[in-house]
């Protein structure tokens, strides 16, 4: 497997899917075994990327341009992983657990081209997003688009079980991107309201990725509802580390700049953490009104420094392992199959994870 340098992104290339084994190495200790978890996967990872290119090289040039520009881009393709290992618990046949890999991957990536217009967002994936290499318009047309695709392949899965499933994670996702948006500046939150949002807005398509990869293999009901949990909780865990590394990463790491959630007023569980400290309280606010009054259109670095010297690091990181446990801990009740074991090595990755 080679070297890509890009940051651990997966890219379809001439030798299929590769990760960088420096960043991984890096990340956690658990790196080389997710690098070998990819590389056994690499045959079946290799062919849903083929399908999702295909599903959206038709129609409209410039709707499908847009389309192949981020998917291009890479990615880690969580979902589709989580939903080939959800199938192994059942009768794996790609041909059908394609119908599900594929529209997954595809509504996460519609949700990001529409969260980069919300987030004036340059860059993702170290790539310019669309919105910035065409304009806000297309972004949102693209989201469409992609979401449209992803429908009209589910639904070629006769089963209704699956597609109410499916519709209802989508409908969950926008409420938990329109509850963002309601507590954007808001320092009286609680964690509870920001677990919520999280659950809705990332961890229910992840739990639905494990869910439906098992409901389309035909595996147990029962089996697929510890799926579904644990997909739930290493989402959770899968958030919580997303919002630390928009706080501690890189510009390298995360493949755009740090910082992004605070400009946009989005309070995140470290910050709700160390909002609790009286002595960083009166500052942290300050700092959010005036963060506020600039529209996010200024210096952050001062804040990020506080926060990252504060308690509300180690404690966002706590939580984050507690999640991760759970996922294991629920995952106890499954066959004994060498997918458990994969899922377990994933659930480490997502819970120590630097990109
Ligand atoms: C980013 O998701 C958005 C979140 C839900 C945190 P990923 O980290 O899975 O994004 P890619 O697909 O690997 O770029
Ligand atoms: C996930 O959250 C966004 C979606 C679920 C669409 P973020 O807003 O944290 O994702 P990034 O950090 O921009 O990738
Ligand atoms: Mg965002
Ligand atoms: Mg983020």
């Amino acid at each position: 497997m080679s070297s890509t340098g890009d940051g651990g992104r997966l890219n379809r290339g001439t030798a299929g899917v590769t990760a960088s084994d420096r960043t991984i190495k890096h990340s956690t200790g658990d790196g080389m075994k997710l690098l070998e978890l990819y590389a056994k996967m690499k045959k079946d990872i290799s062919y849903i990327e083929k399908e999702l290119e295909r599903s959206i090289d038709v129609d409209h040039p410039m709707l499908r341009e847009a389309s192949l520009h981020l998917l291009k881009a890479g990615g880690k393709r969580i979902r589709p992983v989580f939903v080939l290992l959800g199938a192994k618990f059942g009768t794996y046949d790609l041909a059908k657990i394609k119908h599900v890999a594929v529209p997954l991957e595809l509504i996460h990536m519609a949700s990001l081209v529409h969260d980069d217009v919300i987030d004036d967002a340059n860059t993702r994936r170290g790539q310019l997003t669309v919105r910035s290499k065409w304009d806000n318009r297309i972004a949102m047309y693209t989201g469409d688009y992609i979401f449209a695709k992803a429908l009209s392949i589910v639904t070629k899965l006769p089963d209704p079980a699956i597609h109410q499933v499916m519709s209802k994670a989508l409908v969950e996702m926008s409420i938990g991107e329109m509850e963002q948006i309601r507590f954007f500046f808001h320092a009286e939150q609680s964690v509870r309201d920001y677990l919520l949002r999280i659950k809705r807005k990332t961890a229910l398509l992840l739990a639905v990725s494990c869910q439906l990869g098992a409901m389309a293999a035909g595996a147990a009901e029962r089996d697929a509802r510890r799926l579904y949990n644990f997909g739930y909780y290493a989402g959770m865990a899968f958030q919580i580390r997303d919002d630390l590394l928009d706080i501690c990463g890189t510009e390298k790491e995360i493949g755009k700049p740090p910082g992004s959630d605070i400009k946009q007023g989005n309070i995140t569980i470290p910050v709700i953490f160390a909002l609790r400290n009286p002595a960083l309280r009166p500052y942290l606010l300050d700092e959010l009104a005036r963060i506020e009054a600039c529209d996010g259109q200024t210096d952050v670095r001062g804040f990020l420094d506080i926060i990252r010297g504060s308690t509300g690091i180690a404690e966002a990181e706590r939580m984050a392992s507690t999640y991760i446990d759970k996922a294991i801990r629920v995952l106890e009740g499954l066959p004994d199959i060498q997918a458990k074991k994969d899922l377990v090595s994933f659930a480490h990755f997502v819970g120590n994870r630097s990109y």
